[in-house]
């Protein structure tokens, strides 16, 4: 068993709570929030649980083994060093921190302490993007041509950060997870349509050393919800709606076969299509999150690197960073700093 702690119990926190009580890998021992009327409505159902309003009380704690960091994100820096640095593993939320800098100091921390540190990319754990994971190192869908996803929402303006650092941290980790491949550079355009300079719509496109290409289009201004990926291979296409309630994962027997045509003549390229079956592999839908608590909590048993650690984390951050300084350059190329 290891003991963790909880700080931050606002919209998500109380999730991790939830799933760390339940997991058998787990002991919940403190809960930590600013908002000691907050604490006390989430900590309700568990009356074991020790609560603080002051994080030094929770590392002070010799007994706490580890810490799940669920503050706002400019907050995760302080804390996550803090529970680093009083010997405690930690889980931060995504993203894992508010900047590179930020992130290699933390990484960097825990290799010195020996210490585990894990992102919650949540949707890495989903039963779909395993699923995705899994069939794209079948080979079955070829080599990979594109990835494209689009996330709208009628969404909560956040009040700290832009759309690109709430709602693509989630696009930008499946991604780094499911394809075995590194951007080079980032072009990102974005608006704020509510005055305060937040970009509340994005389109981001990742370039890689090679025809690969990713783009995301992230929004909380859409009069629908939409959660779509495409995933493309030369051989077959997948499609991923998460908002299906069944049959979330689907793939294409689809595609075009290319011919070099005469060049004398006007036809360059014979192009043909294929247009074949298309079947739903069973995806699990276990919760992700109880997934990510059990990782964890095995990574601080094992002693081992988590499947999203410290290392994804800021990776995912290192193109956030670069596809902030695109949109304010109205769109520039940012080459990826892997510095
Ligand atoms: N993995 C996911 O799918 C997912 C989903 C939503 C949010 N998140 C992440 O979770 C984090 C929190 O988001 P939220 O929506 O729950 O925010 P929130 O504002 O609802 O909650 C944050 C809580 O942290 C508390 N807090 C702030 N500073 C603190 C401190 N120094 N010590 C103790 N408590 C402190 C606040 O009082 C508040 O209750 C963010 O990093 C966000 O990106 C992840």
């Amino acid at each position: 068993m290891v003991n963790v702690a909880v700080v931050g119990c606002g919209y998500w926190g109380p999730n991790l709570i939830r799933n760390f009580v339940s997991c058998p890998d787990t002991d919940l021992v403190w809960a930590c929030d600013l908002d000691e009327r907050r604490l006390e409505k989430v900590l309700s159902p568990y009356p074991v649980v020790r609560r603080t309003t002051d994080v030094k009380e929770v590392l002070s704690d010799d007994n706490v083994e580890a810490v799940a960091v669920a503050t706002p994100v400019h907050t995760h820096f302080l804390i996550a060093r803090a529970c680093l640095e009083s010997g405690k593993h930690v889980l931060v939320e995504k993203p894992l921190t508010a900047s590179v800098a930020e992130g290699k100091e933390l990484v960097s921390l825990s290799k010195e302490k020996d210490l585990q540190i894990m992102c919650d990319h949540t949707f890495c754990y989903t039963g779909a993007v395993r699923k995705i994971k899994e069939v794209i190192k079948t080979g079955i869908l070829g080599e990979i041509l594109y990835f494209d996803s689009v996330r709208i929402n009628l969404g909560l303006f956040q009040q700290d950060v832009n759309v690109v650092w709430d709602l693509a941290p989630h696009d930008l980790s499946i991604v780094d997870f499911v394809v075995d491949k590194r951007p080079s550079h980032v072009s990102a355009h974005g608006v704020s349509h509510s005055g305060n300079n937040l970009e509340n719509i994005a389109y981001i496109s990742l370039g890689y050393n090679n025809s690969f290409i990713a783009h995301f289009h992230v929004n909380w201004l859409s009069p629908v919800k939409i959660r779509k990926t495409i995933v493309c291979g030369s051989e077959k296409m997948l499609v991923w709606d998460d908002l299906e309630p069944a049959e979330k994962v689907k793939i294409f027997d689809k595609g075009i076969e290319v011919k070099q045509g005469d060049r004398e003549k006007k036809e360059q390229l014979l192009v043909s299509y294929r247009s074949g079956d298309m079947y739903a592999p069973r995806v699990s839908d276990r919760e992700a999150l109880s997934l990510v608590v059990k990782e964890f909590a095995q990574c601080v048993l094992e002693n081992r690197l988590a499947l999203t650690d410290g290392e994804a984390g800021l990776r995912v951050v290192r193109v956030l960073e670069a596809a902030q300084k695109s949109i304010k350059a109205g769109g520039a190329t940012v080459p990826i700093d892997y510095s």
